[in-house]
């Protein structure tokens, strides 16, 4: 593929399962004779990222073969990588009645009708097994072995179709799709673009990342999940707010595009973050930022884990350059953002908070200090605060 038509998606091409109009008038026609499957919040924003291609190559939920390698190997059937399962897991009952070979109506969480799947297997698989391969922890503490354990003993797989790409309910004017994405960059002569992945609101360390990463490519991709996450995770609506904020007021327009990432949370760490790079190749980033404990939770991995996990394949393999960063910090020896490689600073020289050290602040209606959080954001995190205890 020439650089000028951008990088290729993820196994060569871009997915796209949205029905055309003749399969959607077909599958209206049936709809109220086939088996029903109700979707939790990540199964339909997985279903939504299969068919808009940010999950490409895949084209449904994993068959068997599949699911086992990128288990136990990070790799799909076919060998190209993949490393965390991409599965429609149901209970018993819910299985039983539906044959193989047969077409299961997918419904959202209230009923409506949203997407198709060619059931073309049903299989049961060992969650302990994927926890311990995928999450490096058996612990249903954990967030992401939590969501395992609690679905249902046996997965559906098949491909899909979505019945229609809807506008994002929150956050419409941000929905980029990885067709639309790879168009902007290529109007905006970008040949060089670095994705940024995060759950949290951005505060100083993300900005200089980000920045540094900026310094060496064409344009940056911010790339903010809104998919299902946590509980005691801050809302996507007041993270794309600060995303606003900074947009307006600390970043170069031209170079740089807020979009949201509508996939789910898997809090996968070292594995999260190899699946997260592959998504935004599909959007058409050629680098993306992978920084201290990416997609971790609690002290499940190792600060840098995510980032020596990308040496576990071959150069080339991925298709995406991780840009790695240590952890960065307010250096107040050398008034500054920096890390230990590039500041000689003392660690009661370099101020830095943890998101549970920042919620307790704003519990308190203290604002996080200039040196950690811009002073627009710190004020928009505080009056989210606000709002949510006065609820
Ligand atoms: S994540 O779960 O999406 O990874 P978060 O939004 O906090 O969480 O992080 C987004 C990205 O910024 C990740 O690549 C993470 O490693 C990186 N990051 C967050 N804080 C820092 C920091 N202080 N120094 C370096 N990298 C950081």
């Amino acid at each position: 593929m020439a650089i000028q038509d951008g990088i290729a998606p993820h196994g060569g091409t871009l997915v796209n399962r949205i029905v055309t109009a003749e399969q959607r008038t077909v599958f209206l026609e049936k709809a109220d004779f086939l088996p029903r499957v109700t979707l939790d919040e990540r199964a339909f924003s997985d279903l939504a990222m299969i068919a808009i291609g940010g999950f490409s190559p895949l084209t449904g939920f994993m068959e068997q073969a599949d699911y086992d390698t990128v288990v136990t190997d990070m790799r799909l059937a076919n060998g190209l990588p993949w490393s965390v399962p991409v599965t429609l897991s149901v209970s018993e009952e819910v299985a039983a009645p539906l044959a193989e070979g047969s077409l299961v109506r997918l419904d959202d969480a209230s009923g409506r009708f949203v997407g198709v799947l060619e059931l073309t297997q049903k299989y049961t698989y060992d969650k302990v097994r994927e926890a311990t391969h995928v999450y490096r922890t058996d612990e249903d503490k954990h967030p992401g072995v939590k969501v395992v354990y609690a679905q249902g003993p046996i997965n559906l797989a098949g491909p899909v179709w979505l019945l229609q790409r809807d506008a994002h309910p929150l956050f419409p004017n941000y929905q980029i799709d990885p067709a639309a994405s790879r168009a902007l960059f290529k109007e905006r002569g970008w040949r060089t673009v670095v994705g940024f992945q995060t759950r949290n609101p951005i505060h100083r360390a993300h900005e200089y990342i980000q920045k540094c990463a900026l310094e060496t490519v064409d344009g940056l991709f911010l790339h903010p999940l809104v998919g299902a996450t946590k509980e005691d995770d801050i809302p996507a609506d007041v993270r794309m707010r600060c995303y606003e904020i900074m947009m307006e007021h600390y970043f170069p327009q031209d170079r740089v595009i807020l979009a949201i990432n509508p996939s789910a949370m898997r809090y996968a760490g070292p594995r999260e973050a190899i699946f997260h790079a592959l998504i935004r190749k599909n959007y058409g980033c050629t680098h993306f930022i992978v920084g201290r404990d990416h997609a971790g939770v609690g002290d499940y991995y190792g600060t840098y884990d995510a980032q020596y996990i990308f040496d576990e394949f071959e150069p080339g393999e991925l298709g995406i350059a991780p840009m790695k960063f240590e952890h960065a910090f307010y250096c107040t020896r050398t008034s500054g953002m920096a890390t230990t490689k590039t500041s000689p600073s003392t660690p009661e020289e370099r101020i830095h908070l943890s998101g549970t050290k920042v919620r307790e602040m704003l519990r308190r209606g203290e604002l996080p200090p200039p040196e950690f959080s811009r002073p627009e954001v710190a004020a928009e995190l505080a009056k989210a605060m606000r709002v949510a205890q006065e609820v």
